[in-house]
């Protein structure tokens, strides 16, 4: 959640590009790289773009602890989630994989804190009420760190990236679908330099 401010939501279509999406995201500056479970050949492109020097690549929408097996045997190096169930918290946590589970409200929060967890994407950012959502929601988990995904875009990420509770935000604006390398590589300039 460090490396850089912006993480990559990925959804590959086309293996062949794989490779190159990563190149030009990690040429950029954005070497943390969310590959989402939602294409067949999503566990293929993480292999692929293991193969990219610097590239940091980790599965997204691993809902079940099945899905994290297959994304660790992938080589998955960090594993994010839409939400938190007890299943795929204890998995995770068993495999000792960096983990970021989605939370949308206090409850999500205190099951993750229970299982020793206090870093968290904060899902869907701003259909769930945007900055005043999350405000509200960081207060009174002062230990707790953020990750707002969906619907965050290089306009408003300045504005989430001000919070002391967000160390990051994720999107997929960086790596639009039809985009080439090059457009890839400037959208994640733009990012990295947020
Ligand atoms: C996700 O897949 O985690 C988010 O839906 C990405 O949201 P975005 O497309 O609004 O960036």
């Amino acid at each position: 959640m460090r490396v850089a401010p912006v993480i990559p939501v990925l959804v590959i279509d086309d293996l062949g590009h794989a490779r190159e999406t990563a190149e030009a995201l990690v040429e950029g500056g954005l070497k943390v790289l969310e590959v989402t479970l939602r294409t067949p050949q999503a566990l293929d492109a993480i292999k692929r773009m293991n193969l990219v020097p610097g590239a940091i690549v980790g599965a997204g929408t691993v809902t079940n602890p099945d899905q994290l097996k297959a994304a660790m045997d992938a080589g998955s190096e960090f594993i994010v989630s839409p939400g938190l169930t007890q299943r795929l918290g204890e998995a995770a946590i068993k495999a000792g994989v960096p983990f970021l589970p989605g939370i949308a409200n206090s409850g999500d929060i205190m099951r993750g804190m229970d299982m020793g967890l206090t870093h968290f994407k904060f899902f869907p950012a701003m259909a769930n009420g945007g900055i005043p959502a999350l405000k509200a929601l960081a207060a009174p988990f002062y230990q707790c760190k953020f990750c707002p995904t969906g619907g965050v875009s290089l306009q408003n990420a300045p504005d989430w990236l001000a919070l002391d509770p967000v160390l990051c935000v994720g999107g997929s604006w960086v790596a639009p679908k039809g985009a080439s390398p090059e457009e890839i590589a400037k959208l994640a300039r733009e990012a990295a330099a947020l």
